[in-house]
């Protein structure tokens, strides 16, 4: 079974092949990060615009790495959300048009569950698993329970991790994206140089919150003047605030992680997935977090962890062979949350 794969939902154009043996037959992704770094963050319309000029070379080169003509797959996947919608349209008026032409089924995916799902694809991780997804746009904790079968226990009552990451970078002056920036510059740093709360630390359930620790960075660096705000210093800012995420998403996870174990004694995995996965301190600590716990930790591969079309190709797959499919009046879903039933949080912004 071959499923193309179509992500278009944020700064990234792809396009990938996956069969049924797990395989990648093809991955590209093109990054539009020149296009916004000029602006310090995502332009919804230059991005569209970009997608728009792109997707159609992508999807022949995808299949043509792949050695498949659109005859050989099984069915077409597409982001068909959470994301920015102009985006998103490009993305499933595309995957749509190549089903309708062929003749094959297509399917709808939620970028949320590309990301969940990824681990079945790399490391053919068993259901029931743990999941703490941590992206540019959302930060949450589900129990994963099967395909389309997803249980929020925890997400951010204000920012995002990503987020956070970014929002950090761009007052430490270090540019977007903010994530692998910042951890490159926390390498050099002093961990323990400034105190940084640990907002929610203690507290009974595994919701997030990061606003707090984020201008908590800004308050330090105003202390500076400006010629002082020197690289040492940005460095040790940097570190700190890695730590203090790292510190927060383990206290966090370790109350997911007795929930999950109330209820699925037999579960065995604690998934890390999202654009933040990449960041290496943070994966290092969570291991100290499942080996203590006698849990094991699972993160995909670097370039499957941030944006990619594999992973949607993937979820499709998973889904296709339950026998789902979807219309082709789907109508793309700037908002989509994984488990719709969640309660929502007090004072919860629009990522809860
Ligand atoms: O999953 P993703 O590619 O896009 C969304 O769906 O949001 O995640 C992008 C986010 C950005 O906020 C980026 O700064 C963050 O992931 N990120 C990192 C690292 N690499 C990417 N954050 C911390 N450390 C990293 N190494
Ligand atoms: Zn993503």
């Amino acid at each position: 079974m071959n499923v193309l794969g179509i992500e278009t939902s944020c700064d990234e154009t792809a396009a990938a092949v996956v069969n049924d043996k797990r395989e990648i037959l093809s991955n590209r992704v093109l990054t539009q990060l020149e296009d916004h770094r000029p602006y310090g963050g995502v332009v919804p319309e230059i991005a569209a615009r970009a997608h728009l000029e792109h997707i159609d070379r992508l999807v022949a080169e995808a299949m043509d790495d792949a050695g498949l003509e659109f005859d050989d797959l099984d069915a077409i996947a597409c982001t068909g959300g959470p994301g920015l919608i102009g985006g998103v349209m490009v993305g499933t008026m595309t995957a749509k048009s190549i089903a309708f032409a062929t003749g094959k089924p297509f399917l709808a995916v939620n970028h949320l569950e590309g990301h969940a799902l990824t681990v079945r694809l790399t490391d053919d991780v068993a259901f029931p698993y743990l999941l703490l997804l941590v992206s540019g746009g959302h930060c949450q904790v589900l129990i994963v329970e099967g395909v389309g079968k997803y249980r929020r226990i925890g997400t951010t009552i204000d920012d995002a991790v990503g987020e956070a990451f970014d929002k950090t970078a761009k007052m430490l002056g270090l540019g977007y994206p903010g994530g692998p920036a910042l951890e490159k510059m926390a390498k050099n740093g002093d961990p323990l140089r400034f105190r940084l709360p640990r907002p929610l630390r203690g507290r009974e359930g595994c919701d997030f919150s990061f606003s707090g620790l984020k201008t908590a960075v800004r308050v330090h660096l105003d202390g500076f003047p400006v010629p002082q705000r020197t690289d040492a210093v940005k460095a040790d800012l940097a570190a700190s605030f890695q730590r203090a995420v790292g510190e927060t998403l383990i206290d966090r996870t370790k109350n997911a992680i007795y929930q999950f174990m109330r209820e699925y004694p037999e579960g065995k995995t604690l998934v890390l997935a999202g654009g933040v996965a990449a960041n290496t301190y943070l994966r290092t600590r969570l291991t100290e977090l499942t080996d203590k716990a006698g849990m094991q930790l699972v993160a995909p591969p670097l370039p499957l962890c941030t944006d990619n079309a594999a992973m949607i190709a993937w979820a499709g797959l998973e889904r296709f062979r339950l026998g789902q499919e979807d219309p082709l009046d789907f109508k793309p879903r700037p908002r989509w949350p994984l488990d719709p039933e969640a309660p929502k949080r007090p004072g919860a912004g629009v990522k809860a």
